[in-house]
Formats: C-alpha cells, structure tokens, sequence
C-alpha cells in the first residue's frame, strides 16, 4: 500500500377506499385479492401524475454521450419531492402491485440520453432468467372485480399479527434517552391503507416531514407475497432518495430493492463474471471486504487487486494492471470487466476517493469499458472535518458530501449498492440498487428465484419510520446525527490510538468516513522479521490480543489476492461497536501487544 499514511497521528390499497373497508372489514377481508380499482401500474397514485410517459419517452432517446457530472444545484430538492407527492396525490398500491422508478423520477429525466447496453458483459446464466411466471400473473391480481384461483397468496385473515407499535425518534432528538422519554408511538395496522383518507391514527409531532394525509402501506399489503423489486412504497422513497442525492445523468436508470448490499454483490457477480466459462476477473483495492472476495472465491471468479494509497484504490495502478493484461501470463484469465469499490471508508482501510479520484478512476474504467460496482453502506458517514462546523441544513449536509460515482456515470456503467445496514438497522436485510434499466431488469429476474425481494416487516417498518414518519428530511438529519456520533468515535479511537501505540512501529490515518481504523505495523523493525514471516508476526499479536482480550480483524484476512505474498503487517480496529471508555482499553491492550511481541 502506498503511503499516504501518518505515522502516530491523530489527528394504497383499496384505493376507492369504500366505507364497508372501514365498517364491515370482516366481511369485505375475503381470500381473494381485495376488491379494489386500481389504475394501470404507471400510474399509481390518486391523482394523475404528468411524468407517466417517462419510460416511453426514454426509450426514444439516443446513446448516451458524455456530460458534465451534475453539479450538487442539478440535484432535486426536499421541496422539489414534496411538491411532487403533493401533485401525485396518495400513492395506491396494493397487494404484489408492480412498479419501477419511472413511475416516481422527476420528468425532466426524459430529457438526458439513454445508457450503454451491456449485453456483451452480461452471462449466460443471466441472459438464459425469464420472468418469473407467477410475480408476472401477480399484476393482474388488483385488477377491479378481478377474483384470484391463481397465485399461492394467503389471505391476510390468517396473517397473527393485526399491529405492530414502533418507538421511535422525533428527529432531531435521535438518542436513546430522549426517544424513551419523548419519542412517538408509530402503529402500523394490518389495514391501515385501505383506510379512508384520514388523519394518522397518532399524531405526528413532525407534521412537516409527513410525506401522506393517510397509511399508504400496511400489514395485509406488506406481509404477503409482493414482487422482487419490492414494495412501490419504499421503491418511491429509494427513487426519491437518489435524486435528492444526485441522480445519474442518463434517463433509463431505475432502482431495485434488495435484501442488502451482501446478496446484492452475490447477484451482480452472477450477471456479470463468467469465472468458469470466461475466466473473468474481478477487479478491487488491493485490499478488501472480505465478505466479498468469498462471495466470488466459489463462482470462481479471479481477483485482482489494485494498489492503493491514503484515498484509496490508485487510478494509475489500475491502469497499468489493464494496459499490461496479458492472458497468457495471468493463466488464461480474462482481461477484467469489471470493477467492485468501495470509495467511502473502504472496509478494510477506511479510505476514502475524493471527488477527483472518483472521476480519473471513472475515466479510466471508460477507457478499458470496464463495469463498476459502487458499494456504499458507509457513504453517510463521512466524518466532520476538524475545527469545522457541522452542516447548518439538509441542503448543506447534501452539499457537503463526495458526488457518487451514480451522479458522474454518463455511460451507464455504474451499479451502486446502497444498504440500509449500517445507518439504520443490519437486521433490515435491505438496501437497494440503483442502475440502468437493462441491468436492474436482469437483476430482477435473479431476484425473482432468489429471494423475491426483502422482506415484508422490514418494507413496512423502514416505510413507516423513514416515508411517513420522518419523511425524507428526518432521515437526512438522522444520518447527519449519525456522522456526528462517528466523528466523536473515531476521535476517541485516535486519541487512544496517539496515546497507547508504539509509533516507532505503527502508523495509521484517521479515517474520513465509515467504521474502521486501519493500522500499519512496520513488519521489517520486527525483531524476528528475518526468521518469521508476515503471516506468522500478525498472528502471534492476533493471539496476543485475544489473550489479552480484546479482538482485532487481522489485515491477511482483506487481502484481494490471497496467492501472493503479503506486502505488508496490517490490523484493522472498529470503532463501532464499543463505548468510548471499552475502546480506550482495548486500543491499550492491542499496544501492549504490539509491544511485547516487538520487545520494545
Ligand atoms: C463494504 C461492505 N459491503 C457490504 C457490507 C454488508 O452489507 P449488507 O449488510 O447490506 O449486506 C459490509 C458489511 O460489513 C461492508 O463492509
């Protein structure tokens, strides 16, 4: 790894929501689809949008050809989506309803270039996924009158559960104390959308980030079968989500749900890398989620790592890897096609790619057409800089944080995934992605046999907490606090490292974003360094360490090319998981270490 390291720094349903839905719900909840009038799936909402020609449109649209990357003033605005809600009206969508993004993009969408087509990536196990015949039959099921011997969907009389009560925050008071004292009761009821429009059954203390006069999603919608892209409630807030960040410049992206960026990843090397058939490879940072590497170890798809500095993965390097491909030297293997990154706090270096690596890396993937997946769960925490003020507003939080490869990809080259894991909940199971239609439609099919989206209690608990409740300004200010709370952690983490680390040995730079503090043990002042290898030092500390007790991810485990031999002695130290004062310890533990074993 290059240095760029400081050493001891610290540095809807029933839409016509009649009143015997209300009175005589027993009656009217029978085991066919509820009887409802729905309109066709692009137009999903009580009043009639005039964007729904958007896909149509698009598809008229020439090639893409290079533009500017947006500048953060070409983003839509919280009061752009709030007038937007306000002219669509009440989102309708029931039981399995069908949707995609175009049903809720801003229309000025229609206007930019198709993406590039990527057929000659995609795999034959991709290319051969035909629409799953029974999500596809779903459609039909609100059509008005429509009564259902097709699907398997149980009737939701027989779904145990008729609520769920969430507690939760009234932003901006998001911690524990304040929740448990003032937060709000949100109820979720198995019927709540089919409900006449009504106020919400408890008052929202945010009415300014309520995003719908009345439920728009319930239990009976939720918890039964829906389609792989998942719910058109929360596909229209994950839309929304991405223009408010920085929507890519071509017009036919759109955005699936997923069952988080692990099974996302999973997908996409399934469509994309042929490791047996093409001997395609894979490229990375030289050092990288570890998860990730095992998720293309069994699909036998080479990896390649790429060197990196203090910004992480080396454009020039990654260069030089694909001028100087040869097949033959690299035993057959393919000339990579595909790039997987993780450009903010990289897991397992905390490196983060400026807005100007992000772009010559770009660059360089147009150049040698090489597809990129954009892996970002830790994207929102990037941290406040020292001695600077914390963002005044949503708007400057926005401002302030890295453009997204998503908002410079002109071709359509970009897959981003973005989870739901480290800002809300892990056990969400869900994220999204967000790519162009011909890939999102292939990953759909793989979805439709895989794992038919995310799950329903999380659809509707994340719609209830981030759509209806908090709205998207609420959640912008909760991942704002949230950064807040990293940037004290990772400064503890600091200070401790400053204070107990041997620097004569260790360096490390303290990270701009994510959950990790990656350490470098200078492996050659080591006194055994010419007896014992890398490998055999960086265990003997491991185990130190647990015998000490506290536990380090040890840096062999991220190597992207485990075949070769390690370039230097590297830990990897969270500052996630543990209170202030229990990393503080355990970071004097992890010197003691390091200490003895280097007898200093
Ligand atoms: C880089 C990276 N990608 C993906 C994940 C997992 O994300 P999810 O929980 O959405 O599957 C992690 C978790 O550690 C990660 O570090």
């Amino acid at each position: 790894m290059r240095s760029a390291i400081r050493t001891g720094a610290l540095r809807g349903l029933p839409p016509s929501t009649t009143a015997p839905l209300h009175s005589g719900m027993k009656t009217a909840r029978s085991c066919t689809p509820r009887r409802v009038s729905v309109p066709p799936a692009s137009a999903f909402h009580s009043k009639s949008p005039d964007y729904s020609e958007a896909p149509a449109a698009a598809a008229k649209l020439p090639e893409a050809e290079p533009t500017p990357p947006p500048t953060p003033r070409d983003r839509i605005t919280l009061a752009d989506i709030k007038e937007r809600r306000a002219k669509a009206g009440r989102l309708i969508a029931p039981t399995a309803a069908s949707c995609n993004a175009d049903m809720f993009k801003a229309p000025q969408t229609t206007g930019k270039p198709k993406a590039k087509r990527w057929d000659h990536l995609l795999t034959k196990e991709s290319t051969l996924r035909a629409p799953c015949k029974l999500k596809q039959a779903a459609k039909n099921l609100n059509n008005p009158g429509l009564i259902s011997l097709g699907g398997g969907l149980p009737c939701p009389e027989y779904f145990p559960i008729s609520s769920l009560t969430l507690h939760i925050p009234n932003p901006p008071h998001f911690s524990e104390t304040a929740t448990l004292a003032g937060g709000t009761d949100a109820t979720i009821g198995k019927y709540d959308a089919s409900a006449a429009p009504t106020p919400t059954p408890t008052p929202n203390p945010n009415p300014e980030t309520t995003t719908a006069a009345a439920p728009e999603y319930d239990l009976s919608i939720a918890l039964n079968y829906g389609q792989a892209t998942g719910s058109a409630q929360m596909t229209r807030f994950a839309t929304e989500h991405v223009e408010l960040l920085g929507a890519p410049p071509y017009a036919d992206w759109g955005v699936c749900l997923t069952i988080g960026s692990t099974g996302a990843l999973e997908q996409a090397l399934r469509m994309l890398c042929d490791g047996p058939g093409r001997g395609d490879t894979l490229l990375t940072e030289e050092f990288s989620f570890s998860t990730a590497l095992e998720t293309a170890a069994p699909l036998r798809v080479g990896v390649v790592g790429v060197e990196m500095d203090g910004e992480g993965l080396v454009p020039e390097a990654m260069e030089r890897v694909l001028d100087g491909w040869d097949v033959e030297a690299r035993g057959g293997r393919a000339k990579p096609r595909v790039l997987y990154t993780v450009p903010s706090g990289q897991n397992p270096t905390g490196a983060t790619q400026s807005v100007q690596r992000r772009g010559a890396i770009y660059e360089v993937a147009r150049r040698h057409d090489v597809f990129i997946l954009e892996d970002e769960p830790y994207y929102y925490l990037q941290m406040q800089e020292p001695g600077t003020e914390p963002p005044a507003s949503v708007e400057a939080f926005l401002e302030g944080l890295i453009p997204t490869y998503l908002s410079m990809d002109v071709d359509g080259r970009v897959m981003r995934m973005d989870s739901f894991s480290k800002v809300v909940v892990p056990g969400s199971r869900m994220g999204w992605i967000t790519a162009s239609e011909q890939i999102v439609e292939r990953f759909i099919r793989h979805a439709e046999v895989a794992n038919q989206g995310p799950n329903g209690f999380s659809q509707v608990i994340l719609h209830k907490l981030l759509d209806e409740r908090w709205g998207h300004e609420g959640y912008f200010r909760w991942l704002m606090n949230l950064r807040m709370e990293y940037t004290k952690r990772r400064d503890a983490m600091s200070a401790a490292c400053d204070e107990f680390l041997p620097k004569e040995v260790v360096s490390w730079q303290p990270p701009q974003a994510g959950m990790f503090q990656w350490l470098k043990v200078n492996y050659e002042l080591h006194p055994s360094a010419s007896t014992k290898s890398i490998m055999d030092i960086e265990e003997e500390i491991f185990n130190s360490c647990i015998s000490k007790g506290v536990l380090v991810a040890r840096g062999s485990w991220f190597r992207a090319e485990q075949d070769i031999p390690p370039s230097g002695l590297y830990l990897r130290a969270t500052y996630a998981a543990a209170t202030p004062e229990n990393m503080r310890e355990a970071i004097r533990r992890l010197g003691e270490a390091i200490r003895e074993s280097y007898q200093l």
